[in-house]
């Protein structure tokens, strides 16, 4: 089944690219603002609800880079390969740089507002729509002091927000956090129109700031990460034959048909935007079920946590640590080799799997329409 999915996206793919080559000069990015949860963020968590610890970051950064990965994450390759700095969390109030654009992810982030606060829940306070709210507010005070003649060397020019790439992940938490206030599967599928009603509103107040260039990830196969296994498989306990929870996975998928139908309504709608969808469940869904192929080992054990089958323990996360004899030892520890490894903590991915996937995605196989990253501002394939 996934080699000839593999196929028909080769072939949708290599159709495409004789398309665009008549017209292949890359786009000018000068910036990107991102929007989205753990899986982009780059220290909004960090920056208002206290750093992520290390062990987080070793691995790239050498120490924590407020992210929840031991590297990188899929948006700083893609800003690496435009040619253009990581980016800067929006909430980092000092030693910031936005001249190349802003990042408004949150870990825990929701598309529609958390039910509960952090401490009840996990889930953030900065739904997308607040982070829609701080990217006007963004757009407006950085546009005032540059008048002014003020940070110039430190904010975007005002080009850039109609040239720039908009780039959004975001999602996954308002499926499981229906399935954490003890939702059934049904319920959950239920709540996907509103979700994506609220998806629309954050997207159209972005087109109406002037954004026009959208790469829009789906949400990925998170039926396979040790934080759901471990924690509603009592509930939901079908798992398929690569031991990933079934009935989280077609959430999922039903939430990404959902998606690519909302995008397709938005080109018709806002129609100066160029919307690219981004097929990561089926790249994430791949690395995983096929792990050893492509160089990897315990796809669903997390390298960094503690115990259990899936090396996961919601009370005792990546990095925690305990008082011992008046020393603080660390209890969430992380495996030998993260570079063998896909699962980092249990909720996110690893440095060289984000990489992995990054390339995957990168020349426009997994999107629709098919073309690649640096010509995502293309109107047509
Ligand atoms: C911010 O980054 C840009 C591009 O990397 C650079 O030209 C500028 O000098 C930096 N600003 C500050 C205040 O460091
Ligand atoms: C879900 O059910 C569990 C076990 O019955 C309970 O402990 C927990 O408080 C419930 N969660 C919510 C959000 O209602
Ligand atoms: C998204 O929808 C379009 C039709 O609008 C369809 O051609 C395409 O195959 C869908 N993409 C995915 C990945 O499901």
């Amino acid at each position: 089944m996934a080699s000839s999915c593999y196929c028909l996206q080769w072939l949708l793919f290599v159709q495409a690219l004789l398309v665009v080559a008549a017209s292949s000069d890359s786009c000018h990015f000068p910036a990107i603002f991102n929007f989205g949860d753990s899986n982009s963020d780059t220290g909004g968590l960090s920056a208002a609800f206290g750093a992520a610890p290390p062990p987080h970051g070793e691995s790239f950064f050498g120490k924590p880079a407020s992210r929840y990965c031991d590297g990188r994450l899929l948006i700083d390759f893609i800003a690496s390969s435009l040619g253009l700095p990581f980016l800067s969390a929006y909430l980092n109030s000092i030693g910031t740089n936005f001249s190349h654009g802003a990042n408004f992810a949150t870990a825990g982030s929701t598309i529609r507002q958390p039910y509960a606060t952090l401490t009840e829940s996990g889930f953030s306070p900065i739904s997308m729509d607040v982070q829609t709210w701080e990217f006007s507010q963004f757009k407006s005070r950085s546009q005032a002091l540059i008048q002014q003649g003020l940070f110039k060397d430190q904010l975007p020019k005002e080009e850039y927000f109609s040239q720039a790439l908009y780039t959004i992940d975001i999602g996954q938490n308002d499926l499981t956090e229906g399935y954490f206030r003890n939702w059934t599967t049904d319920e959950v599928k239920s709540a996907i129109p509103d979700i994506l009603d609220k998806f629309v509103l954050a997207i159209q107040s972005i087109y109406w700031e002037g954004g026009r260039y959208f790469w829009i990830h789906n949400t990925g196969p998170f039926g396979c990460l040790p934080y759901v296994l471990d924690r509603l498989t009592l509930k939901a306990p079908e798992v398929d034959r690569f031991g990933c929870g079934t009935p989280f996975n077609h959430v999922a998928q039903l939430f990404n048909r959902k998606l690519n139908q909302t995008l397709s309504q938005l080109r018709k709608d806002l129609p100066l935007g160029v919307f690219t969808y981004v097929d990561i469940y089926s790249v994430k869904r791949e690395l995983l079920s096929h792990a050893h192929q492509h160089g990897f080992e315990l796809p669903l054990v997390a390298c960094c946590g503690h115990g259990g089958k899936y090396n996961y323990n919601i009370n005792i996360g990546c990095g925690s640590t305990v008082t011992k004899n008046g020393k603080e030892v660390m209890v969430g520890k992380a495996c030998q080799n993260p570079s063998k490894r896909i699962i980092w903590d249990g909720v996110h991915y690893t440095d060289t799997a984000n990489k992995w996937i990054f390339q995957q995605i990168m020349d426009g196989k997994f999107s629709d329409p098919p073309i690649p990253l640096r010509l995502a501002c293309k109107v047509k394939a």
